[in-house]
């Protein structure tokens, strides 16, 4: 006799269309719903690629009936039956123009009722979704999100093994190696005391394969970093790791340029078209942040000449402090409420700015507090400055530059959130380039690699690293900017001994901290170490984005919560005091 398992399934649901009627098919799945209506029995049978409509009727097989009527929601079943034509399509659904008439019914496991309705968007909180991820990833929605995960990665693999890079893995327990955040450790039975590191990237590894002469590298690798959590931010997460040698980062602007173009291309057939770039001062000034958002406009723009000598005390004296004075046009924002307004100034007042100038743009020039301080010419001036059209609003802040930019940024996000000014379909692509070398840490009280301690500084501002003025020396590294996130960055690598030992004096690392934390990659740029130069893209947040998506959990199958933990299996857990003991190991 034929079992459940001999069953051949010959389709899968979602595929059925009209041009199959006639058809004898064996379809597997869980029952997404059951409605009885009147005598018939109506199953929808949802596999991974969509759901279509099975049919029982008494009159053709009672015994059939009698066995669907104990169906319930999440059993799993074999059903053999003909595709005929519904009398009423659906148009809702990609198969609603056929359904099944079964002939065979074997139910391979019943199902109790799941805490979570698969058929549904039960607004669970994200907690029970975690608790039951194996349920929340069989809802359609959750599917196909990780479904398109993987094409992405198909894509990336294609692409980049065409273009000539090499797939090569590195190590998960490796070396401590610094790239900013905390290490997780793993300790070492056989070698107790001592310590592996989970790559926070594989970094030193892909420099090194530079160092091999494999010329080019990719991997799909994954990342742990021990820091604090957020909505794009997983202790454990993936990235397109790439290095390649002797490029020079407009090798790089336009090798991945054109990878993420087409993968755009590829998977959502999108034209993202070529990206532009912006230096790092240029963006800080122009948006108030290395990652601007450029759906939508509302630059800055400096106005602190026009107020140089107002008669607004406020704007004079930051003028004359040596501050900045600072607008953007918000456009069509003339219908702002004023209790809109005030919750505007309490975000620049968050960003450290003392407050907020405003101004409705009408005929006769501003409306607003402030304008009556200003003179008819120097508001003019503004209008014209700003490109200001009537129904439009004027913001401005006068601060110490580095604050007004912050608060202006975070004020032009906020407008435009308000406002709905970026749209989730748009993608708005950006090389942010020139990054400082060096950032200072107000933590620890000294001059920090801004992006990590290996990286190169333009050639032109070399000299400046032997000048007291060092850390004004900008970086050759870079970030890719997609709608107001990082979605990568990298940098050209330092590939001389000298210039390397230089930087490590200016970041207080002495020669031998140096070679204990990293003497094997010192050693190796001893013997022909290429020029080389990469960048990783996080694979979560690009494709997040792609998918119109808020949270990386959402495209992470089993992601952890902000507060690092694993709902579903409770991990980290607690251990065996004789598996600590093995490793040598006494908690506190
Ligand atoms: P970086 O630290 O900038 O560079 O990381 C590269 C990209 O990885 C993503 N990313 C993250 N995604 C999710 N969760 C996190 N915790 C997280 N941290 C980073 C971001 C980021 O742009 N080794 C260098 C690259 C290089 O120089 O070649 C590096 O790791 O999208």
């Amino acid at each position: 006799m034929e079992t459940d398992s001999d069953l051949k399934r010959t389709q899968y649901c979602g595929d059925l269309r009209l041009e199959h009627e006639g058809k004898d098919v064996v379809l597997k799945g869980w029952v997404d719903r059951r409605r009885d209506l009147g005598k018939l029995i109506f199953i929808d049978l949802r596999d991974r690629t969509g759901k279509c409509q099975v049919v029982f009727n008494p009159e053709k097989d009672a015994e059939l009936h009698k066995k669907a009527e104990k169906l319930r929601g999440e059993f799993v079943i074999a059903v053999v039956g003909k595709i005929v034509k519904r009398v009423q399509a659906n148009a809702t659904i990609s198969t609603g123009e056929i359904e099944v008439v079964v002939s065979d019914l074997r139910i391979l496991n019943e199902a109790e009722t799941p805490p979570i309705a698969i058929n549904e968007d039960g607004g669970e909180s994200e907690e029970i979704r975690l608790k039951y991820r194996f349920l929340d990833l069989r809802r359609p929605a959750m599917q196909k999100n990780i479904m398109f995960r993987a094409a992405v990665m198909q894509e990336t693999r294609q692409l980049l093994s065409k273009m000539g890079f090499i797939e090569i893995e590195t190590p998960i327990l490796m070396k401590s190696t610094p790239e900013g955040a905390r290490d997780f450790l793993v300790p070492s039975r056989v070698n107790k005391g001592k310590f592996y590191a989970l790559p926070q990237s594989p970094q030193t590894y892909k420099q090194l394969l530079m160092v091999s002469g494999f010329d080019k590298y990719f991997q799909i690798a994954k990342c742990f970093r021990d820091e604090d959590l957020r909505a794009d931010r997983q202790p454990e997460f993936t990235q397109i790791d790439i290095e390649m040698s002797f490029p020079t980062p407009q090798v790089i602007y336009d090798t991945f340029g054109k990878f993420v173009a087409d993968l755009f291309k590829h998977t959502i057939g999108v034209d993202v078209g070529k990206i532009p770039s912006m230096s790092y001062y240029d963006a800080m000034n122009i948006y108030g942040s290395d990652k601007p958002d450029t759906r939508f406009g509302m630059e800055m723009h400096t106005v602190s000449l026009l107020f140089a000598k107002t008669e607004f005390k406020v704007f004079r004296s930051v003028v004359e402090s040596g501050g900045a004075i600072k607008a953007i046009n918000a456009p069509a924002c003339g219908d702002l409420t004023r209790k809109v307004v005030d919750q505007l100034t309490e975000v620049v007042v968050a960003s450290g700015a003392k407050g907020l100038v405003w101004g409705k743009v009408n005929d006769q020039g501003l409306e607003g507090p402030s304008a009556k301080f200003f003179a008819p010419e120097t508001i003019s001036a503004l209008v014209q400055n700003l490109n200001a059209k009537p129904g439009d609003m004027v913001f401005m802040v006068a601060a110490d530059t580095t604050v007004a930019n912050k608060a202006l940024g975070a004020l032009r996000l906020e407008i435009a959130k308000r406002k709905e000014m970026a749209k989730k379909d748009q993608f708005s692509l950006l090389w942010v380039t020139e990054f400082p070398l060096f950032e200072y840490s107000e933590t620890d009280k000294r001059w920090s690699p801004m992006h990590h301690p290996f990286t190169a500084p333009l050639e032109e501002d070399i000299s400046l690293l032997y000048s007291p003025e060092y850390y004004l020396a900008r970086a050759r590294a870079y970030d890719l900017v997609l709608n107001g996130n990082e979605i990568g960055g990298g940098s050209i690598r330092i590939h001389s001994a000298g210039l390397q030992s230089k930087v490590f004096e200016l970041l207080g690392i002495s020669e031998a901290e140096a070679q204990r934390k990293f003497g094997f990659l010192l050693n190796a740029f001893k013997y022909g170490a290429p020029p080389h130069g990469g960048l990783a893209f996080g694979l979560d947040r690009l494709v997040m984005i792609m998918l119109g998506l808020d949270s990386i959990r959402d495209v992470i199958p089993f992601p952890k919560t902000t507060t690092a933990q694993s709902l579903m299996d409770d991990c980290p857990s607690t251990v065996d005091a004789g598996q600590l003991k093995e490793l040598g190991i006494r908690l506190e």
